[in-house]
């Protein structure tokens, strides 16, 4: 299949883009190279292109009709949820402004099978007892703009879906970690292991957002997902958009497993041989107790399951982080 992957020169995108290329599907990636890196699209075709900028429906479609694309894989998007509280209307410029811009183009060049990168930032502080795993019918109540921008981008697809038969697959991605290959590595220090295996090499101890929170060790849980897992999610996702029987799914993509920050920081010392000697501060605002995805949909309905276990997700970053 000819497919065209946004933001495959980023972090989960390049992981994506190295499955189809091993399974021999045809890749043009579309990219601002903002926070992509070029260096990590290969020989692949890459297109630099802004989605939110002006012309980026015509530039857009072009690149369909050059490459003759048939499916679209949309990773493209800005993600740090601190930023978009400070800069609310560009992240919806960027995010919103870069999928319509998409829709239209998937639209007059009649492409009509759309892989969406969703975040489980869309279900915001889940008002659930303790050990409640989150499924895919949880109110969707994002509490920052950057969760609010994927879901309205959740329903423009659904949307154009009703409008022009659009079958969109909406992946809401838990909290991504590891690298599937040494050179793949998060290039961003921006979520607890990258920021944690930053402080550990500069002579620094990480820090822990709170340990009074409602779970046994009292540090917030998530629900972590190897990045390899979750681009072999995209590529499952691509295959039964082929013969979905219906123009729109929500799956999460997560492991279905929490651990908690302590847990996370305990496998760091144990993956890396560093000491590690975390310092409890302040709560951050915004942090649910808990957030683990229920994964049975995704499951059932892709026959996707995540495959790494946390001491794996850790010791790739661990490995990742040592190459760069
Ligand atoms: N944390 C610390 N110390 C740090 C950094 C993080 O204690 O230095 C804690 C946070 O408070 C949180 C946990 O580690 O409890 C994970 O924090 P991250 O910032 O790595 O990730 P979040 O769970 O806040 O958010 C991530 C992505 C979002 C996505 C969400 C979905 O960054 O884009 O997962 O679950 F929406």
């Amino acid at each position: 299949m000819a497919v065209m992957v946004t933001g495959g020169a980023g972090y989960i995108g390049a992981h994506v883009l190295r499955l189809l290329l091993e399974r021999g599907d045809r890749v043009v990636v579309v990219d601002d190279l903002s926070t992509g890196d070029a260096g990590r699209v290969g020989d692949a075709a890459l297109e630099q292109v802004d989605l939110s900028a002006a012309g980026a429906t015509d530039a857009l479609q072009r690149v369909i009709g050059d490459h003759q694309v048939e499916a679209v894989i949309h990773i493209a998007a800005k993600k740090q949820v601190g930023e978009s509280v400070v800069r609310p209307a560009w992240y919806y410029e960027q995010n919103v402004g870069g999928n319509a811009a998409l829709l239209q183009a998937m639209e007059a060049e009649s492409v009509r099978m759309l892989m969406f990168s969703s975040s489980a930032a869309t279900y915001g502080l889940p008002d659930v007892p303790p050990g409640t795993l989150i499924d895919e019918e949880a109110p969707p109540r994002p509490i920052a703009p950057y969760g609010e921008t994927k879901l309205v981008c959740e329903w423009m697809n659904r949307a154009a879906g009703t409008a022009w038969g659009l079958r969109t697959v909406n992946l809401r991605y838990f909290n991504v970690a590891g690298a599937g290959w040494k050179d793949l590595g998060d290039p961003g220090v921006f979520n607890l292991i990258p920021i944690a295996l930053q402080q550990l090499t500069s002579s620094q101890q990480p820090k822990i957002f709170g340990d009074d929170y409602d779970t046994p060790d009292g540090t917030c849980i998530r629900d972590y997902v190897h990045v390899l897992d979750l681009a072999q999610a995209h590529l499952a996702a691509l295959d039964y958009l082929g013969h979905a029987d219906q123009p729109y799914d929500v799956f999460n993509v997560g492991t279905g497993q929490g651990a908690s920050v302590r847990t996370v920081l305990e496998q760091i010392a144990v993956s890396s041989g560093l000491t590690v000697e975390p310092s409890v501060v302040e709560r951050r605002p915004g942090d649910p107790a808990q957030l683990v995805a229920r994964v049975d949909r995704i499951e059932e309905v892709l026959g996707w399951r995540s495959k790494h276990d946390l001491a794996e997700i850790v010791d790739s970053a661990w490995s990742a982080w040592q190459h760069d």
